[in-house]
């Protein structure tokens, strides 16, 4: 077994904080524990200064382990990256340990808070990946986080390429991605990967009145995981996790329902408008997949004019059968709220015997950035509690997830505690459809599925325009997305129904 202390955001500093005390007692903690080694995910210091780096280096030998320390976004302001190497150590690096590999990368931008693993160390990590491919345990740690976070308030600096990071750790059947940045320990487990947010060590700014703590790490040679969050306080919380290797399952029993999932048409007349594509789209639909509900995630015109909906209405009925759309921030530019109630009405909420599809409204006027708000995070929740008994799609435009190919500028703005909610809340099916790219995943019981921009050529999908079948079966959902022009199809992802369901 390997058993790792994670520690992170000590923001070491002469000044108020840094809450020495804390530090001394987590340290002397792990000291008297059995650890193999110790992480630390970056801000050592407060403000990457020459005096806090020498206070540092005299702190960090106080843990009598071996230690790998990353830098974070306050080790880098002053030019502080420089000092983190004369102090501290290298900035990228490789650990290896008998069937483990720990690979860490810095993500901090000079001067700013937000993150990045880009150009020549996306490559880097990337390469390492495959060199140490034959591990059997893969830990990646990097200062910032991968996926929005509960109660950290404007959930935005994630990574800016945080989607392509998450796409090449899943792909490298990574285990573990440590990380710290939002002070606010978290664990969630993504795919086949557990994403582990360690809290702050040592500083005086936690969130909701929290406590310092850190993570305790056990890797177990039978390919269970554990992760503990171990506050300074008796309070422990302690999660599982077994190592999986991914699998592609096959349906067993029948299906129940086929949703085509569609976004971003931009019906307007620019000439990124690809009309020809969006009706061969919808023949295809029509003729060949035959859904019992076609989803649109919002964005079916490029700016809210009347002659625009009027077109986007046109193409919409040629759509048989039922229909369900929501805004995007598109939508509502100018008068476009207006006219979207005009003309499709203020979404609501649709039972189908065993199934309920539940819209929720996250565009927010002259600004790609959503938001679902304070209330409205109140009523995703009363909805997903009341219809708790059926199998619940909740349908919003703005994406939760990060999204490979695109840079998180239209990032939900709570998405962490939106998906706090849909986690918790165990919602059985979620669909969004922004950033111009598909995607889909599975976060702890939810998947979550984005898709592309059915026919718009400003979008960032290697595929091309596209549309997403659904298809949901007794015991299992699969996520197919079709190429708009084409016809062809990629698996966006398989995922068993665990779950009671009515239909059990
Ligand atoms: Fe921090
Ligand atoms: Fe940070």
């Amino acid at each position: 077994m390997i058993k790792i202390a994670h520690i992170s955001d000590t923001h070491i500093t002469s000044g108020e904080a840094y809450k020495g005390y804390a530090y001394d007692l987590i340290a002397n903690e792990i000291n008297t524990l059995d650890y193999n080694l110790v992480i630390h995910t970056g801000d050592v210091t407060n403000d990457g200064l020459r005096e806090e780096y020498e206070r540092a280096s005299y702190e960090l030998k106080k843990i009598q382990k071996p230690l790998i320390v990353l830098p974070g976004n306050h080790d880098a302001r002053n030019v502080g990256y420089e000092l983190f190497q004369k102090y501290i150590g290298p900035l990228n690096g490789i650990y290896e340990w008998k069937d483990l590999v720990i690979i860490w990368t810095d993500s901090t931008i000079p001067d700013l808070n937000d993150g990045r693993i880009g150009g020549y160390k996306f490559r880097w990590l990337k390469e390492k990946l495959e060199e140490y491919s034959h591990k059997k345990f893969k830990i990646v740690a990097s200062h910032h986080h991968l996926v929005p976070l509960p109660d950290t308030g404007r959930e935005r600096n994630v990574l800016f390429n945080a989607g392509d990071v998450l796409e090449l750790l899943l792909k490298h059947e990574v285990n573990l991605y440590l990380c710290g940045h939002k002070h606010v320990p978290n664990i969630y487990s993504v795919e086949g990967l557990v994403v582990a947010n360690s809290g702050c060590t040592s500083c005086r700014k936690t969130r909701k009145g929290d406590v310092n703590s850190y993570n305790m790490i056990k890797i177990k040679d039978n390919g269970k995981i554990s992760v503990t969050i171990k506050r300074v306080t008796e309070d422990i919380h302690k999660r599982d996790f077994t190592v999986k290797k991914q699998r592609i399952f096959i349906p067993r029993k029948k299906r129940l329902f086929r949703i085509i999932q569609i976004s971003e048409s931009n019906v307007s007349d620019r000439i990124y408008f690809r009309e020809k594509v969006l009706k061969n789209a919808i023949k295809a639909i029509n003729e060949r997949y035959k859904p019992d509900l076609v989803v649109h995630c919002g964005d079916i015109v490029e700016v809210g004019i009347e002659r625009y909906y009027k077109k986007a209405y046109a193409l919409w009925e040629k759509i048989k059968g039922k229909k369900i759309i929501v805004p995007g921030h598109n939508d509502i530019t100018y008068l476009g709220y207006e006219l979207f109630r005009e003309y499709f009405g203020e979404p609501e909420i649709i039972e189908n015997e065993n199934f309920t599809f539940i819209p929720i409204i996250s565009a927010q006027y002259e600004t790609p950035i959503g938001v679902v708000g304070r209330i409205g995070q109140k009523i995703l929740r009363e909805h997903l509690k009341k219809y708790e008994d059926t199998f619940r799609v909740i349908i919003m435009h703005h994406n939760i997830t990060p999204i490979p190919k695109s840079r998180e500028i239209g990032f939900l703005e709570d998405g962490g505690n939106v998906l706090k909610i849909l986690t918790d809340e165990k919602a059985n099916l979620v669909l969004t459809g922004h950033g111009g790219n598909s995607l889909g995943m599975k976060i702890e019981q939810t998947p979550i599925v984005n898709a592309g921009s059915i026919s718009w050529e400003l979008h960032r999908n290697p595929f091309g325009n596209s549309f997403n079948l659904i298809d949901i079966y007794e015991d299992m959902i699969a996520a197919f997305e079709i190429q708009a022009t084409w016809g062809s199809r990629k698996l966006l992802g398989i995922w068993k129904i665990k779950t009671e369901m009515p239909w059990d």
